[in-house]
């Protein structure tokens, strides 16, 4: 366990004498076995914060990053223009910046809220996951956005991000009970490799953490395009069915001569399970969103960490299998899932899903107005923002500081008006509720229920709207 309070006692240890010393060691003890004993996986996750009150919760307010400041938000998203944004964008290295880390600084950059802001919210708690490396700033601005007291909140931090990073995460972490970090880090690169080693700590803490009922799982320059409460709505929508992309499988990115059967996996928990039919693979993005059913069946009744060690010594974009693989495999019968079936037979190639959405440049529509590409993937612009708005999907992939920030500024000031207006509009008169409830996986799951279900003959076929 490594934690960043215990580790600065030690070093004023020298200077006391023995007595002292055993009883502040006694006293050390106790802490952390309590502290150990509250939280069930010591050596993993770090649960430290408190709120740190100060005496009356503040009121709402937002505040622009300064060098946005000068630009007219509330234009971009009244039509898309794609001429005239280019001259000021808003570029910044956020990592290069100093500031303070203490709570009550936090406190007063953003606005947390300290309440549920409707009972639909309350009643409906969300997690997150975020696999992070860069950009404290963005980061902490876009939880933020989507901050709500009954939610909860795990980041894993890569391996090889800096200590300055790490301790800026640490120090978040800190100020708020339902933020914590995977202690344990990986290395994380853009193959993919350890991305799940990286994930699942967090995901496996998060099941003694909080009444959550969907858990999205992100990387580091995803943001927020729907409100907490949209969010909510959407989720009650797919009303337990897992959101996860799917595609037939790239199997030219692993190795076929291992033993991929469930006996070779191990994959089941109750070993009779564990027979010699070989898994079905599948592959999808790894942002994806599960139900919290998926979640406890995953560590309850499965054991996928040889089919997570055997798929990291693939090549390429090995980190969108696994949770592909589990929500389509009929024998693995994940709650919220799908039959593998309907990868088959359905002709759409890109499956589409909600959790989040790229501009990828070598994919259809490859309709970047920004014309800044990252890795072949469109870092989004203030020309976009009337477009991004429209998007029924949760969450954006990219937003870079370096590129154009002031997209980012833009589109949080909106989620913060969509949050916290007196006059706001309820989710459900805003979002367009047929592009969800008529989704597949949402009718699958529906019909799943049903006593007559007969999954052989479930029409596979749909028409993707949005
Ligand atoms: C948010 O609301 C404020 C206050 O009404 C308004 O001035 C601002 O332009 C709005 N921002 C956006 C991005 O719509
Ligand atoms: C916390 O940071 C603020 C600046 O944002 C500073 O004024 C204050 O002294 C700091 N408090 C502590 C306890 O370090
Ligand atoms: C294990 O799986 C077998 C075969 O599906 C089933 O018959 C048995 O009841 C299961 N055992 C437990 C303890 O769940
Ligand atoms: C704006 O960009 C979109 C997509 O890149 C394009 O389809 C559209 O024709 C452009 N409009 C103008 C006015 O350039
Ligand atoms: C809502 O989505 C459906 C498709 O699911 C579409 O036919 C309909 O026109 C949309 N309604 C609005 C108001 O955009």
């Amino acid at each position: 366990m490594v934690h960043p309070k215990a580790t600065t006692r030690i070093c004023f240890l020298p200077a006391i004498s023995k007595t002292r010393f055993a009883g502040l060691l006694l006293v050390t003890l106790f802490v952390v076995f309590f502290y150990l004993a509250a939280h069930e996986s010591p050596g993993e996750i770090v649960v430290s914060g408190k709120f740190n009150f100060v005496a009356t919760p503040p009121k709402p307010f937002f505040k622009r990053f300064e060098a946005a400041e000068h630009l007219n938000c509330e234009m971009f998203f009244e039509k898309q223009d794609n001429s005239t944004h280019q001259e000021i964008k808003v570029e910044v290295d956020l990592d290069k910046l100093e500031f303070d880390m203490n709570c009550s600084a936090i406190m007063k950059q953003n606005f947390f809220s300290r309440t549920p802001l409707s009972p639909a919210e309350a009643s409906f708690p969300l997690a997150f996951t975020k696999v992070v490396y860069m950009d404290y700033l963005f980061l902490e601005a876009d939880l933020a956005s989507i901050y709500a007291p009954q939610n909860s909140y795990c980041f894993s931090i890569d391996l090889s991000a800096d200590w300055k990073f790490k301790s800026r995460i640490h120090a978040l972490s800190e100020c708020f009970p339902n933020i914590m970090y995977a202690t344990s880090e990986f290395d994380v690169d853009s193959a993919g490799h350890n991305m799940h080693a990286s994930q699942l700590p967090c995901l496996e803490a998060l099941r003694s953490f909080g009444p959550w009922k969907y858990v999205a799982l992100l990387q580091n320059h995803d943001a927020a395009l729907k409100t907490n409460a949209e969010m909510v709505q959407i989720y009650r929508w797919l009303d337990g069915a897992n959101d996860v992309q799917l595609r037939p499988p790239f199997m030219e990115r692993l190795n076929q001569n291992l033993d991929w059967t469930f006996k070779g996996l191990n994959l089941f928990k109750n070993s009779t399970k564990n027979t010699d039919q070989k898994i079905a693979l599948a592959t999808g993005y790894n942002e994806c969103s599960l139900s919290r059913a998926a979640v406890e069946y995953i560590f309850d009744e499965l054991n996928v960490d040889k089919l997570v060690y055997q798929l990291n010594i693939g090549g390429y974009g090995i980190d969108e299998f696994l949770f592909p693989t589990l929500q389509s495999d009929d024998a693995i019968g994940l709650p919220g899932g799908i039959t593998r079936r309907c990868i088959d037979e359905n002709v759409i190639h890109f499956f589409f899903y909600f959790t989040r959405r790229s501009i990828w440049s070598h994919l259809p529509p490859c309709d970047c107005a920004s014309r800044l590409w990252r890795h072949g993937i469109c870092a989004f612009g203030t020309e976009m923002l009337a477009e991004l708005e429209n998007w029924p999907v949760l969450f954006g992939n990219k937003f870079i500081p370096s590129m154009d920030y002031g997209a980012f500024e833009c589109m949080r000031e909106r989620l913060f008006n969509r949050s916290y207006a007196v006059n706001r509009r309820l989710p459900e008169d805003t979002l367009n509720d047929s592009v969800y409830k008529t989704h597949l996986t949402v009718r699958y799951n529906q019909e799943r229920r049903m006593s007559n279900f007969d999954k052989n003959k479930f029409s596979c076929n749909y028409q993707h709207t949005g």
